[in-house]
């Protein structure tokens, strides 16, 4: 274990949280507020929290919220840490480690995305199916064991993707799918970029997440995704996306994404993991 998470694993101890619930979320830019609809929740500033991200992302506020949704205690992640902040991969290495060895099972990662499809149009959701790495950098690197050789086959888990499809009908939501490509960031893409973007197979172009699967994935997490589409990427729309966009946006989709997550904590079977 890095020494960091160690260190995070006695800080949440001293706050009274020695396990954590099997299913954790990490919540996106404008879906923290999901996090104060907890109920008898235990509340830690990541600042608190050794190796925990201090986000600096106005909408990330930065606090493990450990707590009932749905009828069910669940781990909820408000706010992330990003590789454009401090050119940091593994940004969310120690938060995602202390997540798995506190009893962790399943990693559910929330972020709002770029649509390169002209008929998703914004506020949108859509679970995401496969990533393409294009920023091209790797938490795992330097991890000097053969567990680094992670397969990613199937990082995003077969079966929670049917629960998540299951959740949408249940909440009633429209469930795009797609395939997310990671851009580092923090600028926005070029309209070139999008465009080879969509030839590549990308169906969401966004600045997290992907990190957070490769971390996820070594240490044996499952792991379903979702983006909420805030803005028509590059070139797609007469518009420059700008962050406050993804900002409101993000605010307007949050009720339906928040019923989506609600459903799938509800039907999410914590005996699987
Ligand atoms: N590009 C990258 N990240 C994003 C976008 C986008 O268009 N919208 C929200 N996050």
């Amino acid at each position: 274990m890095n020494t960091q998470s160690a260190a995070a694993i006695v800080a949440l101890a001293d706050r009274g949280i020695s396990t954590l619930p099997p299913l954790g979320l990490v919540l996106g830019s404008g879906l923290g507020g999901l996090a104060d609809e907890a109920e008898d929740a235990v509340v830690v500033p990541y600042a608190d929290i050794p190796g925990f991200p201090v986000p600096s992302v106005v909408g990330h506020s930065g606090r493990l919220v450990v707590g009932k949704l749905a009828g069910k205690r669940v781990a909820l992640f408000q706010g992330r840490g990003h590789y454009y902040e401090r050119g940091d991969p593994r940004e969310m290495f120690t938060a995602i480690e202390a997540f798995s060895r506190l009893g962790g099972r399943t990693l559910f990662l929330t972020n709002a995305a770029g649509g390169l499809h002209a008929d998703w149009p914004p506020p949108a959701l859509a679970a995401i199916v496969d990533h393409i790495n294009f920023a091209g950098a790797n938490p795992l690197i330097g991890l000097a064991t053969d567990k680094r050789f992670v397969p990613l086959t199937e990082a995003y888990d077969r079966a929670l993707l049917a629960t998540l499809k299951g959740a949408a009908r249940v909440a009633e939501v429209e469930l795009r799918e797609g395939v997310y490509m990671w851009f580092s960031g923090p600028s926005f893409e070029t309209p070139a970029e999008i465009r080879a973007a969509k030839i590549l197979g990308a169906d969401l172009v966004g600045m997290s997440t992907v990190p957070e699967v490769l971390i996820a994935r070594y240490f044996g997490l499952r792991v379903v995704a979702c983006s909420l589409v805030t803005n028509f990427a590059a070139g797609l729309s007469g518009g420059d996306p700008s962050h406050e966009e993804t900002q409101a946006v993000a605010a307007r989709g949050s009720r339906q994404f928040r019923a989506l997550l609600k459903a799938f904590i509800a039907l999410h079977d914590q005996t699987i993991g």
